[in-house]
This record gives structure tokens, C-alpha cells and sequence, in this order.
């Protein structure tokens, strides 16, 4: 059974400390990440305090380098199918049927999307990034799997606040590794919106990089959070956030949490 390393748990990545100490055992790793880090200032200072615009050019950058290596850090084929394959044998592990209707927030190029698509009937999904270069990349895993009879929704956003999506659309909501490149800001505009496009019953999964230790971030890049902080923030919204256990067994280093409407209790 997989469960998340307490070192994993602990560390924080923003300490010079660990820099070194990883740099000394990942010694291969050091000039990549100095490109990285080098080209990463660039952008910032030229999209200033804005995120999404700062993310925006980070995923141009890396959608040109390797699509898949731009939504997964490692760019090998094996390794997006079975990131893909897992969240979708996760939702229908938990009773994904063909007649939801899913908004995957931060669809990438469809690695989990197209599984959905393929499951679901046509129309069902609607996918949204903030990158148009990842959702070029997407219309080509549509194109490559043969669903374009299924009819998918992609559309480019610039914000979370969902305004353009009709109430109660959505009786699943999926944003996988997305809240892990998102600053508290982000996640909080997500979740006071959420709870409008959310069907009664409705789900929102996703996923983030947990630490027990002080809340970090890397290269504005990575963000590392408490549980306790985004169930509270999820709390001020008038939704409950769960914690899903399940999800800790399997080998992904993130961890989930479960969005729903707080349902209101009878005295
Ligand atoms: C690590 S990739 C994961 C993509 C996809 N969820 C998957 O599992 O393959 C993160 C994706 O989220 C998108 N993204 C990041 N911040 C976003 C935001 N605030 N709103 C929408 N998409 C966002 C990125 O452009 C990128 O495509």
C-alpha cells in the first residue's frame, strides 16, 4: 500500500537546506534546474505580479519543449497514459457514469480527458485551460484517439470564476495536478465559484501537494499546502471538503480532497 513519505511530508523545498541536499543527491538534476530557474525570473518579471499570465508562458514554454512532459514533469509516453489511466480508474471507481457531465479544470492535452470523453456520452465533458498551447495539443489527442464524435467542450479561460457555465451544469468537477501550480489566491477564486456550476450531489475533486510542514512554494511554480488550509478556505465557500483516503494507496505523490455542497442538516 502506498502512502505518502513523512519525509515528503516535511521538507520544504523554498529552504536553501534542502536545495543543497538534493542538489548533492541529484547531482544531474542542478544544471536543468538553474535553466529553469533562470528562464522562470524571466518570466515573472515580465508578466509582473499575474500569475495565470506568468503560468501561461511557463506552459508555452514547456508545451513546446514536450506536451507531455509540460502536463506530467517527465516526458515519457508510459508515463502519461498511466497517470491518465489512474484518475480515470479512480472516478469510475467511484461511480463515474456515462451520463455525468465533467468539467476537468486544467485539462492539459487530455491525459485523463480523453478516457473521460470515451466514457462519457457525447457532449458530456467540457474541458478548460488557461494555456491555448496545451489545448492545441489537446484537439490532437482527440484527433489521435478518434473521438471527435463524442463532441468535447475545450475552452481557453483566463480566470476560475466560471461566469460563462450555467448553474448546476456539472455533477462531476476534476482538476488534477492543477492546484499544485496555483497560490492560494487561485484555488479561493475556484472555490467560491464552484459551488454555482455544481449539481446538487455533485463532486469536486482535486488534487494538491500536501505538506505537514510550513506552506511553501517553488519558482512560483509548485505550491505546497496544509490540508487544513484549503478544507477551511473550502469551509468559508459553503462547501465541505473530504479527504480521500483511497487516493493516498496509489503512486502519485499528490494527495485529493473532495469538494461537495454542505448539505444543511435538520435539527
Ligand atoms: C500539470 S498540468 C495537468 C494537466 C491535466 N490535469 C492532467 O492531469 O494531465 C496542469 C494544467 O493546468 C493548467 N492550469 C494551471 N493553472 C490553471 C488555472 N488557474 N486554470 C485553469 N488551468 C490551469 C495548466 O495550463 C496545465 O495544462
Amino acid at each position: 500500500m502506498q502512502q505518502t513519505p513523512a519525509s515528503r511530508l516535511s521538507a520544504n523545498r523554498a529552504r536553501l537546506g534542502h536545495k543543497v541536499r538534493y542538489a548533492l543527491r541529484h547531482p544531474g538534476r542542478v544544471v536543468p534546474y538553474l535553466r529553469r530557474a533562470g528562464r522562470d525570473a524571466l518570466l515573472r518579471l515580465r508578466h509582473g505580479g499575474d500569475h495565470i499570465a506568468y503560468y501561461r508562458a511557463v506552459m508555452a514554454s514547456d508545451t513546446a519543449r514536450s506536451p507531455e512532459a509540460a502536463v506530467g514533469g517527465a516526458a515519457s509516453a508510459e508515463r502519461w497514459l498511466a497517470i491518465g489511466q489512474m484518475q480515470f480508474d479512480y472516478l469510475l471507481a467511484h461511480g463515474l457514469r456515462p451520463q455525468d457531465r465533467l468539467l476537468e479544470i486544467g485539462c492539459g492535452n487530455l491525459r485523463a480527458g480523453w478516457r473521460f470523453i470515451q466514457h462519457l456520452d457525447a457532449g458530456h465533458y467540457y474541458g478548460i485551460d488557461i494555456s491555448p498551447d496545451i489545448l492545441i495539443e489537446a484537439k490532437k489527442t482527440l484527433v489521435r484517439y478518434g473521438l471527435q464524435d463524442k463532441l468535447p467542450y475545450l475552452t481557453p479561460v483566463d480566470d476560475l470564476k466560471l461566469d460563462f457555465l450555467p448553474d448546476g451544469a456539472f455533477t462531476v468537477v476534476h482538476a488534477h495536478s492543477v492546484f499544485s501550480h496555483s497560490p492560494l489566491h487561485v484555488i479561493d477564486e475556484c472555490l467560491a465559484h464552484v459551488g454555482r456550476i455544481l449539481a446538487p450531489g455533485g463532486f469536486f475533486d482535486f488534487t494538491f501537494d500536501r505538506t505537514e510542514a510550513a506552506e511553501h512554494q517553488v519558482l512560483g511554480e509548485d505550491f505546497y499546502y496544509r490540508t487544513e488550509t484549503l478544507t477551511r478556505l473550502a469551509a468559508r465557500h459553503g462547501l465541505v471538503a473530504r479527504f480521500m483516503d483511497d487516493w493516498e494507496r496509489l503512486p502519485h505523490g499528490q494527495s485529493k480532497l473532495r469538494v461537495t455542497h454542505a448539505v444543511a442538516t435538520t435539527a
